[in-house]
């Protein structure tokens, strides 16, 4: 895609040449000239990133086992499925996918996995739960700066050379999100606003009640924030790896940046839902980690050749999953209807 394309598009569609950066990462990822539409599916091994569902087929095999035992059953419906390999492990028929990108939905049919493009499609009213891994991080959020006392917004400034970045007053729903948030300036701290998360919960929640909610994903909390050395959270990935600015490649990277966990759980309280926050490695071996694991160490102790090497690939897997520096160390957010 030409790069001038992408901005003449962006300039007709907003009638401006300055373009909030929720609005530029929505296009740069949703649009026909964006991430998510392009010919790969990009969360599998020959894209550009791995999640876990995609490292290990266990990751599904243990969200199946706490569906059971919380006695989920109705509308189980899950939000950014992807190549659809962790929905693919639910063993029920009740089950649906509504995901964004109509590459990925190509591949969800095929697997005959019941898809959607947007959550007003689906025909229910109900539900027992709401689930997504890696779905929040692409949610498209707004970027706010504190300088000379007041806030502003980093913007995209669509120019005659190309896309650069620029500031404007900050919109009243930002101030809002960040009083909500209870949210102090700091001119070193650039903050990622989530008013775009808030409103997809608010949505699913008017539409399908769910009883309950599973997010997978990498963040933090609030009062950790400054214990994280970056001034802003945002980054970009390309073939399994961290790349450029994020206005540089648009339509080639995927724009992506860290949960604020801590608004996650202020927005759902607020909505009559009680959360709680654990690490991804904790909630595996809270649902039966450990017996899958045993089971393949067995078998790969009593087994040679291929069958071998096959079983010694998915233990390295299922060990990935609950690495603390990697998989492991993402969160998972549960939340309840009170
Ligand atoms: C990082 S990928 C994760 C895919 C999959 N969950 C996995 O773990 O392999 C994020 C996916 O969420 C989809 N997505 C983003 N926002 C969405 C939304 N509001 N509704 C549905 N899908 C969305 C994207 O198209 C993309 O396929």
């Amino acid at each position: 895609m030409e790069s001038t394309q992408f901005k003449n598009y962006l300039k007709k569609k907003y009638k401006s040449n300055k373009i909030f950066f929720d609005d530029y990462m929505h296009e740069a990822l949703y649009s026909k000239f964006g991430f998510f539409n392009n010919e790969i599916v990009r969360s599998q091994k020959g894209g550009d990133f791995l999640t876990s569902p995609e490292v290990s087929e266990y990751f599904g095999k243990i969200l199946n086992k706490w569906i059971k035992k919380n006695n989920i059953y109705l509308n189980i419906t899950e939000f950014g499925s992807g190549t659809g390999s962790l929905i693919e492990q639910i063993d029920t028929e009740n089950k649906f996918a509504v995901e964004i990108s109509s590459t990925a939905r190509k591949e969800l049919s095929k697997k005959n996995i019941k898809n959607f493009a947007k959550l007003n499609d689906l025909s229910f009213k109900n539900s027992d739960l709401v689930f997504g891994n890696e779905v929040l991080d692409n949610i498209p959020c707004s970027v706010a700066v504190y300088k000379n006392n007041k806030w502003h917004e980093k913007i995209v400034s669509l120019d005659d050379v190309g896309l650069s970045y620029d500031f404007l007053e900050a919109r009243k729903e930002t101030l809002d999100w960040i009083e909500v948030n209870q949210l102090k300036g700091d001119e070193n701290i650039d903050v990622e606003i989530q008013t775009n998360i808030d409103i997809f919960l608010e949505n699913i929640i008017y539409k399908l009640s769910p009883k309950n909610f599973l997010f997978f994903d990498y963040g933090f909390e609030q009062k950790d924030r400054g214990k994280r050395k970056y001034r802003s959270l945002i980054r970009t990935y390309k073939d399994h790896h961290l790349s450029v600015d994020p206005i540089l490649e648009p339509g080639y990277v995927d724009i992506t940046y860290d949960i604020n966990f801590s608004s996650v759980i202020r927005k759902l309280k607020n909505m009559g839902y009680e959360s709680s926050l654990l690490l991804q490695r904790d909630f595996l071996i809270n649902n039966g980690f450990d017996d899958y694991f045993d089971n393949l160490q067995n078998k790969l102790l009593l087994s040679e050749g291929m069958e071998n090497l096959k079983i010694n690939s998915q233990l390295s897997g299922l060990k990935a999953l609950i690495d603390s520096n990697g998989l492991g160390g993402f969160y998972c957010l549960e939340a309840k209807k009170i």
